[in-house]
């Protein structure tokens, strides 16, 4: 199978592309090197690669329509991440996601291909799932600035203020995107299920959980925590731990990821025409972000973590997905565990920002 990879010269991407090639299939990628994912020196080195690495954006439809010469399906990784500077940020975000995921459909619409793959998000959930001892599953809101300055970090039961606990989010869970990548990724959901039913395609989101490993963009306004953590160690600085530490989520490591890929790529032709679905992409092993970073320091040989109390308003305290229907339905199994994932996490180059990617 001939696929196309967005973004396939980012973090996961590039790990789509080798997990691809690995299991025979051919890919093509199309990415436009983004200087707030590569830095600025990068144009020249990656022009200078292969034909299968087409420098282009996804929002151009004649760099979009010579990609997909001959591909059966495409894989769309290619987007802006992580929470951006501020506000400002937003038509950038919108752009690339779900302007950029438009003019993708209409071409594939146009070129015939009919198989998409769309890397999703668990932000599209918000806050995850909770259960109240008196009011069962409850969906708590945004918390408020005064409770997190107070160092109240956990919600509470909006009906009766008891405290919750945390769950494993399902696929059929509402969706509560809480900020603009959020809404622009789910945005991107209901781009791809529309193309579906139009044009009788076959489309499926796997809503990835943090993704971890190596090649993760060194910090910068728009990478997840474990580049944050990872790059303090680098510095020799201690990792900063924002609220108690205590905030569940589901790290799964970018291999596991890529694999989950290719699994959902060689499925997705012979779905049901017109169908979308969504795929909880997780490593089914929550873990605290304390602990995340008590890992990644002791296999980097320190120095430890410091809880700080710092918050960010909009982050959600907890979201741990459910991942049982990837696995049964598409029999994908997540192979490389935390322990060993962080230790060679911690040993692992990050991109440096400005650094040309091998695809
Ligand atoms: N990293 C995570 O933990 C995580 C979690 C959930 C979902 N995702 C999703 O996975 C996908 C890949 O993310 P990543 O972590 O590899 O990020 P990344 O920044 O390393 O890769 C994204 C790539 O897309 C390219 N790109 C961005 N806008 C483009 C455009 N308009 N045209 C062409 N190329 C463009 C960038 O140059 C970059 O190479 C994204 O869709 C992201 O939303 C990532
Ligand atoms: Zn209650």
């Amino acid at each position: 199978m001939r696929v196309l990879v967005t973004g396939g010269a980012g973090f996961i991407g590039s790990e789509i592309v080798r997990s691809l090639t690995s299991a025979g299939h051919e890919a093509v990628v199309l990415d436009a090197l983004l200087p707030s994912a590569h830095g600025h020196a990068v144009h020249r080195a990656a022009g200078d690669t292969d034909g299968r690495m087409l420098v282009g954006d996804v929002r151009d439809r004649a760099a979009v329509d010579r990609a997909l010469h001959g591909v059966d399906a495409v894989c769309h990784q290619a987007a802006m991440v992580g929470l951006g500077k501020d506000f400002a940020d937003a038509p950038e975000y919108v752009g690339c996601n779900d302007l950029g995921t438009a003019v993708l459909l209409a071409a594939m619409a146009g070129a015939g291909v009919r198989s998409l793959v769309l890397a999703g998000s668990m932000v599209v959930y918000g806050e995850g799932r909770y259960s109240c001892p008196r009011h069962g599953t409850v969906r708590p809101g945004p918390r408020d600035r005064s409770d997190l300055s107070a160092g109240r970090f956990e919600p509470r039961c909006p009906d009766c203020g008891a405290a919750l606990a945390p769950g494993l989010v399902a696929e059929d869970a509402p969706t509560d995107p809480r900020n603009v990548y959020a809404a622009t990724k789910l945005a991107q959901e209901h781009l791809a299920s529309s193309w579906a039913r139009a044009t009788g395609g076959s489309a499926v989101s796997l809503r990835y959980h943090n993704v971890y490993g190596p090649g993760m963009p060194r910090d910068t306004p728009y990478a997840g925590v474990a580049s944050f953590f990872r790059s303090a160690l680098a510095r020799g600085e201690a990792p900063r731990v924002f609220e108690d530490g205590g905030q569940r989520r589901d790290f799964i490591h970018v291999r596991d990821v890529a694999a989950a890929n290719t699994v959902a790529l060689e499925a997705v032709g012979s779905r049901a025409p017109g169908g979308f679905a969504a795929y909880n992409t997780g490593s089914g092993e929550p873990h605290t972000i304390g602990e995340m970073a008590g890992a990644l320091a002791a296999a980097h040989g320190g120095p430890a973590p410091v809880v700080t109390g710092e918050f960010r308003l909009g982050d959600v305290r907890h979201v741990t997905a459910d991942s049982r229907r990837l696995r049964e339905e598409l029999g994908w199994r997540p192979e490389v565990g935390f322990a060993e994932g962080m230790a060679d996490f911690a040993a692992a180059p990050l991109r440096e920002a400005g650094a040309a990617l091998p695809v």
